[in-house]
């Protein structure tokens, strides 16, 4: 399953609204066939890990991530492909919410197969937030915070400087993840510090552009900034308080952003979750991110360790008060490897 966990993950921004899923066929301990879901519309992971394997399938146990559909969408249903290819076993990590597909362990059950679920199901889950999300109309989106952070904890040194604190291989991987996210968030100090654009420049190109979104309170964004260059194709949307909200409006509206009037982050997300927005990569500075942290809006946190010490700085987390050790919440590491060759390390965290 961990290893079908890994394959559905090649289908990252390119599966959306349907699911990544991942499929291995193994026979007397040997994996005899695997796939993955690749493409929005495309073939199921298990059709094509069936396929892969042949007629040696027959008897096999199959692994997959998400429960076989029973429904002819795009594709025809897997529970049919499955019952053909003669499978004895079908081991499930997450049932599927999708109404539509429902009913394919109980059909698969009812022919005689063996039904296991629930195997690594939370590591699973974590992979898929945004297609098991469509199902359970949250209030807001999924927040996922990501910084590049040196020893001594900072994301900018004395004079604001971030470029580069975290080294090629760390910064190509943040554009594969940005590609799986509804949209990109940075905090306006941020955005005029780096010029950024909050594009997708990487390997995969996401089937559906993340919108940008700037937090930009006390409206600091003049229609001259970059990431603005390109608002009529790809969106951007910034988040202004009450008090700058008129002259935002005129300046920044004719390149084509939308203006959304917030004072507070919370209120900001729940405005972006009715604009559509399921999923949000924020990926800094430091002050919105302690915001978001303090208010207890967190969901994931990725945080880039990188082998440098800048003794001053923008610190990473900024507005935390004062904890004592005794009363602050310990998060769970849920995943963590190095970047390149010179000592990044990313950690994945969840509260
Ligand atoms: N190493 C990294 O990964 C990394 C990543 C990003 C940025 N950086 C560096 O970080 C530095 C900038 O970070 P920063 O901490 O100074 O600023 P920032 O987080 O980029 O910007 C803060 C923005 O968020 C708004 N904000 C803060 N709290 C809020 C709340 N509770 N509700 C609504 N809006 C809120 C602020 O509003 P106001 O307008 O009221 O202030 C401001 O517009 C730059 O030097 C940049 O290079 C490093």
């Amino acid at each position: 399953m961990a290893h079908a966990n890994e394959l559905a993950l090649r289908g990252w921004g390119r599966t959306y609204p349907n699911p990544l899923v991942g499929a291995v066929v193994v026979r007397d301990g040997t994996e005899i066939g695997a796939g993955w879901h690749a493409e929005y519309g495309g073939p199921h992971a298990e059709v094509i890990a069936l396929a892969a394997a042949g007629a040696p399938a027959r008897g096999a146990t199959l692994y997959v991530t998400l429960a076989p559909c029973t429904h002819q969408g795009k594709q025809p249903p897997c529970v049919d492909a499955i019952l053909a290819a003669g499978i004895v076993r079908v081991v499930v990590a997450t049932r599927d919410p999708n109404p539509a597909a429902a009913g394919g362990l109980e059909l698969l059950r009812g022919n005689g197969i063996a039904v296991e679920v629930g195997v690594l199901a939370p590591q699973v889950a974590r992979r898929n937030v945004r297609f098991l999300r469509q199902f359970t109309s949250p209030a807001r989106p999924f927040v996922a915070i990501k910084l590049a952070v040196s020893m001594d904890g900072m994301i900018a040194d004395a004079q604001g400087h971030s470029r580069w604190l975290s080294n090629e291989s760390a910064r190509a991987w943040v554009h594969w993840l940005r590609a799986g996210f509804g949209a990109i968030g940075l905090g306006a100090r941020s955005a005029i510090a780096d010029d950024a654009r909050l594009t997708v420049r990487g390997d995969v190109q996401p089937r559906v552009a993340p919108t940008r979104v700037i937090f930009d309170r006390t409206g600091r964004l003049t229609a001259a900034h970059p990431v603005f260059t390109n608002a009529a194709t790809v969106p951007v949307v910034v988040v202004v308080g009450v008090a700058a909200a008129e002259a935002s409006r005129g300046a920044l509206r004719n390149t084509g952003a939308e203006i959304l009037v917030a004072d507070e982050v919370s209120v900001a997300l729940g405005r972006l979750a009715e604009r559509g927005i399921d999923s949000v990569l924020v990926e800094g500075g430091g002050r919105l991110a302690g915001a978001m942290l303090a208010a207890g809006l967190v969901d994931r946190v990725y945080q880039i360790q990188c082998p440098v010490w800048l003794g001053a700085g923008t610190p990473a987390w900024i507005g935390l008060g004062t904890p004592a050790i005794e009363s602050v919440k310990r998060w769970q590491v849920t995943d963590r490897f190095g970047l390149g060759d010179s000592g990044d390390v990313m950690i994945e965290l969840e509260p």
